[in-house]
């Protein structure tokens, strides 16, 4: 007897499907897709799992999606069974830590949208290094910063309704954590207790460039935005700068 399944959420197939805009731009802004024809690939932070599926497509031999979140894993799992079965051999989606991944030899690795979310970022970091081939390569987009107009990701929009920049500066945060805690039903200490590390650019620069890898490619404010294109000259004032700055592209190689 089939195993009884139930519907992909709406939600989340609609999330997924913007990959097929996000991730085009996602290697553009680094440059281009490396060719992936054969290569073995990890995504840190895989959420849905759109990115997994465009490297499988694209060639990679083995493509290893792990996150955090076991709602978003069991959905790219069941994604790849039912919508992208010719690619099931070739894709594994875990819930895992990559720490408690066993060591790899990867060709490559990829993190979109997620190095802002990871608490500990030097050790993550240290752990993808463990595992990636001499002369392997990590492309990853950060973003938004924590200090740039929305880096609180929606936190202040979603209790008052409109965007104001940089409001999660100003506001006290007990005010908006309380409102939050109470629209979510549970305890909230800090914004990192909402999955945000709080880390400023000069935190990235820092922890980046003190991690091991050779930095090929470092490129904050990737995007033909006007406004985000006017951050790429105020991001250079003194005391401030750190304050325009919305998002951070890079590559790193392992020596
Ligand atoms: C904003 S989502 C991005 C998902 C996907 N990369 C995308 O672009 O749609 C960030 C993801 O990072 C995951 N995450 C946070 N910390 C992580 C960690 N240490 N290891 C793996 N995944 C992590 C979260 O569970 C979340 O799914």
């Amino acid at each position: 007897m089939d195993t009884p399944t139930t519907a992909l959420e709406p939600r989340d197939v609609a999330y997924f499907q913007r990959g097929a805009w996000e991730n085009p731009r996602f290697w553009s802004r680094l440059g281009g897709q490396p060719d992936l024809a054969s290569k073995t690939a990890l995504d840190l932070g895989c959420g849905h799992g759109s990115l997994c599926i465009d490297m499988a497509k694209a060639g990679a031999a083995r493509v290893v999606g792990v996150d955090l979140n076991e709602r978003l894993i069991r959905f790219a799992q069941q994604n790849l069974q039912r919508n992208y079965p010719e690619l099931a051999d070739r894709v594994e989606f875990h819930c895992i830590d990559i720490a408690d991944l066993p060591e790899g030899d990867f060709d490559l690795m990829t993190s979109k949208d997620t190095f802002e979310h990871v608490m500990d970022l030097p050790k993550v970091l240290r752990d993808m290094r463990e595992r990636l081939k001499s002369g392997g390569r990590l492309y990853a987009a950060i973003g938004p910063l924590w200090n740039s107009p929305f880096g609180d990701h929606d936190t202040v929009k979603r209790l008052i309704g409109v965007n104001i920049p940089w409001a999660h500066l100003w506001l006290p945060d007990r005010l908006v954590l309380r409102a939050t805690a109470k629209r979510l039903g549970r305890p909230l200490q800090s914004y990192r207790d909402l999955g945000m590390n709080m880390l400023a650019f000069r935190d990235y620069r820092r922890i980046i460039h003190d991690a091991g890898f050779v930095v090929e490619f470092f490129q904050p404010n990737c995007s033909r935005h006007p406004v985000v294109r006017m951050f790429s000259l105020l991001r250079h004032l003194p005391l401030v700068g750190d304050y325009f700055v919305n998002n951070l592209y890079c590559i790193l190689r392992k020596p």
